[in-house]
């Protein structure tokens, strides 16, 4: 069976490349919108609208589950595509319950696009479980297109996020969420400026096991199926990727985020 996996750009391979771990048996097609890219400082209308282009392609080439691997998107556009293509839909958001668990008398810093961070999809979540008022959110777009341009580290990377935290106390913080897939990229960066104990959470690995849980309890993937191993097809916007480069770059990317993943 295939599934779309879907994002603004290279963010949602890092969901991409733990659903390979945790799913190896289908076939993926990975859709990055990069003639769209950054979708974090549009609006939600311009949003939705690409998003709604994005699945209907995937939905054509056959894929019959989707999943959203970017956070801005499902903020602006879940409940519309669930909707409009009556197929499973699985969205990710900021890891905000683990996180408000883990952190005991500590704090807990979501870092996400504007988008997200400022639609009601994560205050209301933020509502629902920071009883004690410990979670702080900041928008970093930069880094969206920081990580488009294929700088993952060194000084841009550096002087743009001590700008963003400049008026915060980082050794408040236990729990770092990655509300962005984007950010998955700069783990060691984050590693190094925060205290040792803070623990670094992003969504993927839940993403994952509930994309396998539903196509199984479903009945989308067979017995059969389910002893088989899978591919992956690569889409910029509408356009399969076929240059060698190109499938070079997506590699060392996926390489980047096996490191990103032992740390
Ligand atoms: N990777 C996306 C996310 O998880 C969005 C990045 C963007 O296009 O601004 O929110």
């Amino acid at each position: 069976m295939k599934i779309g996996i879907f994002d603004s750009g290279i963010g949602g391979l890092s969901t991409l490349h733990q659903a390979m771990i945790t799913l190896p048996e289908v076939d993926y097609c990975f859709y990055a919108d990069t003639d769209h890219v950054p979708y974090g400082e549009r609006t939600v209308e311009e949003i939705r609208g690409f998003v709604d282009h994005a699945v209907g392609f995937l939905v054509d080439k056959g894929c019959e589950a989707i999943c959203l691997a970017c956070n801005t998107a499902t903020s602006a556009a879940i409940t519309m595509v669930r909707q409009k293509y009556g197929i499973p839909v699985i969205g990710i958001e900021p890891a905000v319950k683990p996180a408000i668990a883990h952190c005991k008398d500590k704090r807990v810093l979501v870092i996400a696009t504007p988008v997200t961070a400022k639609e009601p999809k994560l205050h209301n979540l933020v509502m629902k479980y920071d009883y004690d008022h410990k979670v702080d959110i900041v928008p970093m777009p930069g880094l969206v297109r920081l990580a488009q341009d294929g700088i993952f580290t060194g000084d841009k990377v550096l002087n743009y996020i001590h700008k963003a935290f400049a008026d915060l106390n980082l050794s408040d913080y236990s729990e770092l969420v990655l509300g962005c897939t984007h950010f998955n990229y700069f783990k060691d960066t984050f590693a190094k400026i925060f205290p040792d104990d803070v623990e670094i959470i992003d969504g993927n690995l839940g993403v994952a096991k509930n994309l396998r849980n539903t196509i199984i309890n479903t009945g989308l993937i067979t017995e059969e199926e389910l002893k088989g191993r899978g591919s992956v097809t690569y889409y910029y916007s509408d356009r399969k990727i076929e240059d060698k480069d190109e499938l070079e770059y997506i590699k060392a990317l996926h390489q980047r985020l096996e490191l990103m993943l032992k740390l």
